[in-house]
């Protein structure tokens, strides 16, 4: 049984993966760390994240790389974007991604083109949504409780500059594929989202 859980920025397909993965006992793959991992190693080897060959170098990241918590800051999440707008670095992150998808087991992988791309024959198709201002309040504060020294315009502007990224790349772009169920998670909290989220994977898959 494949998951596929693709949307944009701070829409809460991260945690509603989580959720679904240990609901259905299935492990998960967040493939947006990937990545991050190629755009923070970009940034270690000072290369330029607008530089394909510089990205590709990049895609040789160390495994232990995952685990650095400098992949979660906003300034990552900024490079990773940039870094997938080329089509070799999605290309050298695509077998990873299919094979995580195709273990016996069955998985759950979220992204942008996981149902579109990766996984088009996913059991389960999510696209989990929000609005622009709704995922910039959330972003901002989560950010705000941590610390970080922003404002909500900041925010608002970095969601946008991603969207537009992520959705206006050549190469899979962040899309809703035909067969996708909508998940707007704005008017929900986290706990509905996960329960709606539950249930629209068990009547299309069948399983509790
Ligand atoms: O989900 P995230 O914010 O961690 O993703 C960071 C960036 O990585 C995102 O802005 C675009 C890119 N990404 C992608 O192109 N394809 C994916 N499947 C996942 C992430």
């Amino acid at each position: 049984m494949i998951i596929a859980v693709d949307g944009p920025t701070a829409s809460g397909k991260g945690t509603i993966a989580k959720a679904l993965a240990e609901h259905f006992g299935v492990p998960v793959l967040d493939t947006g760390l990937l990545y991050r991992a190629v755009g923070y190693q970009t940034q270690l080897n000072h290369g330029d994240a607008d530089d394909a060959a510089d990205a590709l170098a990049a895609c040789d990241f160390p495994d232990s790389l995952l685990g650095d918590p400098a992949l979660r800051y906003e300034t990552t999440g900024g490079l990773a974007s940039r870094v997938s707008v080329h089509p070799a670095v999605r290309a050298a992150l695509f077998q990873r991604q299919v094979d995580f998808a195709n273990q016996p087991g069955g998985a759950v992988l979220d992204g942008r083109d996981i149902g579109t791309v990766i996984a088009p024959n996913a059991d389960a198709k999510l696209f989990v949504t929000a609005s622009p201002e709704v995922r910039a309040q959330r972003r901002f504060a989560e950010m705000q409780k941590r610390g970080v020294n922003v404002t909500y315009d900041a925010v608002l502007a970095d969601i946008h500059a991603r969207d537009a990224r992520d959705t206006g790349r050549a190469d899979a772009p962040l899309l809703r594929a035909a067969d996708a169920d909508l998940l707007d998670t704005g008017d929900l909290t986290i706990g509905d989202a996960v329960q709606r989220a539950i249930t629209l994977v068990e009547a299309l898959t069948g399983r509790r």
